[in-house]
């Protein structure tokens, strides 16, 4: 290669026009630190993405007396990054920040802080996130809600709850076409999913709780519409260690919902490609383009978790598929 062509090419990769979205590889924010937005979730506003995530920092350890893989790291807040091509993701700071010295706060690092997702209400102008809050041992099962003025926070814990007094693990928020939002959460120790209807200011629950996949063990929710059908991606339930996706659908979002097999295929495809769902981001401006969103876990280093994203196609059924694909290119 002559030397203007080596110098046009390394021009063309720093100003990131080869940049690709490499599911597993350690993704640079744009100062060069590795993205610390696990459990995530994106919103999108006013042409940007936002990505919101568990901040996980720091040493690992296992709850002493845990009979199941409990690793945790120190609660650490979640994260926000934002970008304008889901490649570059400029880090936005700590858009909810952990408590360190009330230890009975829900937000202490000594807590569970996880799956953030963040949606905007039109009618109020807020900003409102939902998140897992959980004591170390899991037994609080909670959910806590947050509420901004900006997408970048910092973002005003208000308080958390049970959802019409169930537990409440895992989770996701779904935001309707008519800007309808609801709550979706593994409860009942796990075993059962339900969907929640949230107020019109998306800060509390309607007593609108129905319970799905009934039985199923199933958590790490995440969900979009195409053709206006449902889908629901949930893992199984094995700590931080992988397992086979399913999924669900519905005509009518709160049900019924019929549970199918897994969205994955070939290679790997009954451990998530080694990772569990997170997300379903539906990209702008690209009709019936979606990205599957997951985590990568790394369990005794849980900070070297990574993620996987990957196309989510439907065929002519309707029917999802996820296939492993070494480069992304949104
Ligand atoms: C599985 C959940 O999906 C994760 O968010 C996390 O809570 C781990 N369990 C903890 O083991």
């Amino acid at each position: 290669m002559k030397k203007i062509e080596a110098i046009c090419l390394l021009l063309l990769i720093s100003i990131g026009c080869y940049a690709q979205i490499i599911p597993g590889a350690i993704w640079p924010d744009t100062k060069g630190n590795p993205v610390n937005a696990h459990g995530g979730g994106i919103l999108y506003y006013n042409g940007t993405y936002y990505w919101y995530g568990e901040i996980k920092q720091g040493v690992t350890w296992r709850v002493p007396g845990s009979t199941w893989e409990n690793y945790r790291v120190n609660a650490g807040g979640i994260s926000c990054y934002s970008s304008k091509d889901l490649l570059h993701w400029k880090p936005e700071g700590v858009a909810l920040q952990p408590v360190t010295t009330d230890s009975t706060s829900d937000l202490h690092v000594s807590k569970v802080i996880e799956r953030p997702k963040v949606i905007y209400n039109k009618k109020t102008g807020k900003f409102v996130m939902w998140m897992h809050i959980d004591s170390q041992d899991y037994s609080y099962a909670r959910s806590g809600v947050a509420v901004s003025d900006s997408p970048e926070g910092p973002f005003k814990y208000i308080r958390s709850v049970r959802p019409n007094g169930n537990m409440a693990r895992d989770m996701t928020i779904f935001q309707d076409d008519d800007g309808d939002a609801y709550h979706f959460y593994s409860s009942e120790e796990n075993q059962t999913m339900h969907i929640c209807k949230l107020a019109d200011d998306y800060l509390s629950h309607t007593g609108d709780d129905r319970r799905i996949l009934v039985q199923h063990a199933r958590e790490a929710p995440a969900v979009c519409k195409y053709n206006n059908r449902f889908y629901l991606f949930t893992s199984g339930c094995t700590g931080w260690s992988p397992n086979a996706a399913s999924y669900a659908t519905a005509d009518s979002i709160m049900g019924t919902w019929t549970l199918h097999d897994n969205p994955c295929h070939g290679t790997d495809a009954d451990s998530t490609y080694h990772a569990q769902s997170t997300y379903v981001l539906p990209v702008q401006g690209k009709k019936d383009t979606f990205i599957f969103m997951a985590d990568r876990w790394n369990k005794t280093n849980l900070e070297t978790s990574r993620y996987i994203w990957l196309p989510l196609t439907f065929d002519a059924e309707g029917t999802p598929g996820i296939q492993w694909e070494d480069q992304l290119m949104p």
